[in-house]
């Protein structure tokens, strides 16, 4: 059984990243600039954030936040959309989810420039992306590619089951497995709460990607033997062991599983660590787009 270390690919691409940056600074070009905006004070969000931007400027990228507080009118937010939208110096921006109740998530989605949205969440990407034309790929779906891709696991052919229909993950990356690419080319199942004869299904799977938002959903009787398992979730479960009283886990029972899995992503450190380094790639090619043009 083989780890696949999101860790260590991740640090990888934030190297070549920070090479390009460099690069870019040798031709008297300015940095890429990312910036994000964050309403309220959500604490899993703020750390999101924050991570994002040591992360950005880690590989010598500008990084902005706008931090506004809970009660931010819907006019405020869309001021400061507007504002990055026509800003020729930022050249792609990401509105943190979730928003305060009182805001429309898929208003605010619209609003942001299709061409600065490195988040890929833009009807308009989410379009290109479906129909396989150039586009931004959101974060998570993008980062499980990248590991498939560096860690030369075989799809072509494969059957993919897929748990979990969200928009930002389950959905975007049953359509990228499926799609005539390398990585892709799986004939894909996409499984949801309403899925019958789950276990069987998952059973047949070569490559399982759990993205169903449930601690340790994935048991052992559900995966198939040498099958390759792709864990999304990111869980606190108390665990009086431990100083802080919890411990991270995924969506699958890692360690039941591993005994079976070909191939493994452990909780931390397996799709986590991606996601930043996959917003960075978009950014990247948003300033690239922009300072070559
Ligand atoms: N909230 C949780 N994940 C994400 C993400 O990838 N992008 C944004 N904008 N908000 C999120």
């Amino acid at each position: 059984m083989e780890i696949i270390d999101g860790k260590r690919i991740s640090e990888e691409i934030r190297q070549e990243i920070g090479a390009e940056v460099a690069s870019m600074i040798d031709k008297d070009l300015r940095a890429p600039h990312l910036a994000a905006v964050i309403v309220g004070d959500d604490p899993a969000s703020q750390t999101y954030v924050a991570s994002k931007e040591k992360q950005a400027k880690g590989v010598g990228f500008t990084s902005t936040v706008y931090r506004m507080p809970a009660d931010t009118s819907r006019e405020e937010l869309m001021g400061v959309i507007e504002f990055l939208n026509n800003d020729n110096d930022v050249d792609g921006f990401i509105v943190q989810l979730p928003l305060p109740a009182h805001i429309d998530e898929q208003e605010v989605l619209l609003s942001i420039n299709p061409a600065k949205d490195v988040d890929g969440f833009h009807p308009e990407n989410v379009g290109r992306m479906a129909l396989g034309l150039p586009c931004y790929i959101p974060a998570t779906p993008n980062g499980i590619m990248e590991l498939l891709k560096r860690y030369q696991v075989e799809t072509a052919g494969k059957s993919c089951v897929v748990l979990g229909r969200s928009h930002i993950v389950g959905s975007p990356v049953s359509i990228l497995m499926s799609q005539k690419t390398t990585p892709g080319n799986a004939t894909v199942t996409l499984c949801h709460s309403r899925t019958q004869n789950l276990k069987e299904v998952c059973r047949e799977a070569d490559i399982l990607i759990a993205a169903i938002g449930q601690p340790r959903f994935v048991t052992a009787d559900m995966v198939k033997e040498g099958a390759v398992v792709i864990d999304v979730g990111i869980h606190r479960v108390e665990d009086p062991s431990k100083k802080s009283g919890f411990r991270l886990v995924g969506d699958v029972d890692y360690d039941e599983v591993a005994k079976k899995a070909s191939m493994i992503t452990p909780v931390p450190g397996g799709v986590g660590p991606m996601t930043i380094a996959s917003l960075l790639q978009n950014t990247l090619k948003a300033a690239k787009k922009q300072v070559y043009s």
